[in-house]
């Protein structure tokens, strides 16, 4: 049984897709062990509380990323977590957790990497570069989460057509549908295969 671990930030929709799919078997011999947000706001813990799943909250304001390290591998250890899916988590994960976690950490990304992405490209404003961009396609990426931002590996990736009648928030709500669809594929991949 593989032990998951997923960090949010808010609504959590891609949490909530990889805990239905590891409830249906769509990821194969898995259990999500613990969800942290950082935030004590986020609508996916209300979610989470309702499914039974652990949960905590890191909180990183007034504090190092070697504070923040330091808690976040107390919340997880025990827990024996073999893989970490960053769902919508807009905070940077430090380093030195990155290189004492012994397991995987993956992050999904509004966009098809190496296309903007990196500091400061989350949420909507993503969407708003893309289209000012005059892409004609958009999509979303799963990779492995290195010591950078947005820079590891990439796992999974899907597109879709960007129509002239698009705005930021149409194409959100296209690429978002992407995201749901393949964050669990690429979870029972780096799982199972
Ligand atoms: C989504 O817009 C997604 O692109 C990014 O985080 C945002 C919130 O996702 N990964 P969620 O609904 O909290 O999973």
């Amino acid at each position: 049984m593989k032990k998951i671990a997923i960090f949010i930030s808010g609504t959590g929709t891609n949490m909530m897709n990889v805990v239905e799919a590891v409830s249906t078997g769509e990821i194969r011999d898995a259990r999500v062990e613990l969800i942290v947000s950082s935030s004590v706001n986020a609508k996916g813990l209300v979610f989470a509380k309702e499914q039974g799943i652990d949960t905590d909250v890191i909180l990183y304001k007034g504090k190092s990323l070697d504070e923040v390290s330091t808690e976040l591998s107390t919340m997880i250890a025990g827990r024996d977590i073999d893989l970490i899916v960053l769902a919508g988590f807009i905070k940077i994960v430090p380093e030195a957790f990155i290189d004492g976690f012994k397991g995987d950490i993956i992050n999904i990304h509004p966009s098809l990497i190496p296309l903007f992405c990196g500091k400061g490209f989350y949420g909507i404003r993503v969407h708003e570069v893309v289209i000012s961009s005059g892409m004609k396609v958009s999509g979303a990426t799963v990779h492995y989460v290195d010591g950078g931002v947005d820079t590891g590996e990439i796992i999974m990736q899907r597109c879709c057509e960007i129509e002239d009648t698009d705005t930021a928030e149409t194409l959100q709500k296209k690429v978002l549908t992407i995201e749901h669809e393949i964050l669990k594929l690429a979870v029972d991949k780096v799982l199972n295969e």
